[in-house]
């Protein structure tokens, strides 16, 4: 039983990035909510939500609480799994332990990824996704040929949510929703701080040693 990881941090903090790695090295599922939301699209879920996503907005609670629990009692998270962007609020991280309780199943880590707010907008500003999950930056981390995955030669474009407007709503989000889960979980001895503001690599490490 390797346990159920949490990453908190802003957007643009490098979750994914990091949840990806992490993911490959432990051998459990990286379980992205924004992922599976943006997956959706063109259903009535996927565009209910989108409406939110392009603004920046947190979708509902009762949305994403029946999403995780679906998802967690899949066959593949029994050994454990990476969680990124879940738990958002309050409510979320309450109904996340009743699951994982139900499940006789805990929460390892909380690792939560700090990085200054003007360096998240200068990275999200930048960054290029493909359909395939890949994520580049196109200052700091680049595709090799412009505009083209590296991995499967697919065309990256921008998210619908890094717009400007959109990405300074979700730090406000952030800071209001999500941050008071950071004294959440450390008064329940599950938070490691990791200094995310420097290379993709370093903080991989980091992150492995603080979950080994
Ligand atoms: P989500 O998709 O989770 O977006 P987010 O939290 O805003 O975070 P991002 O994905 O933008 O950033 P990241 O931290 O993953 O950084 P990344 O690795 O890409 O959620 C989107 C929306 O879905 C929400 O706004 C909400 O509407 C909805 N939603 C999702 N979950 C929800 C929930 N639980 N409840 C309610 N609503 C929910 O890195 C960013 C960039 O920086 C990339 O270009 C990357 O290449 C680059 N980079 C990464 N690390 C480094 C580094 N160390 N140095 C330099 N560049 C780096
Ligand atoms: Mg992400």
């Amino acid at each position: 039983m390797i346990g159920n990881i949490i990453l908190l941090g802003p957007p643009g903090s490098g979750k994914g990035t990091q949840a990806k790695l992490l993911a490959e090295r432990l051998k459990i599922p990286h379980i992205s909510t924004g992922d599976i939301l943006r997956a959706a699209k063109g259903t009535e879920l996927g565009d209910r939500a989108a409406e939110y996503m392009n603004r920046g907005e947190l979708v509902p609670d009762t949305v994403l609480i029946a999403m995780i629990e679906d998802r967690l009692s899949q066959q593949d998270c029994a050994a454990g799994c990476i969680l990124d962007g879940y738990p958002r609020t309050i409510p979320q991280a309450d109904a996340l332990s009743e699951i994982l309780t139900e499940l006789n199943r805990e929460i390892k880590t909380v690792l939560d990824i700090e990085v200054p707010d003007d360096r998240l907008i200068t990275r999200l500003s930048a960054r290029r996704v493909c359909a395939c999950g890949a994520t580049y930056q196109l200052t700091f981390n680049p595709p090799q040929l412009e505009g083209v995955c590296d991995l499967c030669g697919g065309a990256l474009y921008q998210r619908d949510d890094d717009t400007e407007e959109s990405v300074r709503n979700r730090l406000l989000v952030y800071k209001r929703e999500t941050q008071p889960l950071i004294d959440y979980y450390r008064s329940q001895g599950l938070l490691v701080a990791i200094d995310g503001s420097g290379g993709i690599t370093e903080i991989a490490d980091e992150i492995y040693r603080a979950v080994s």
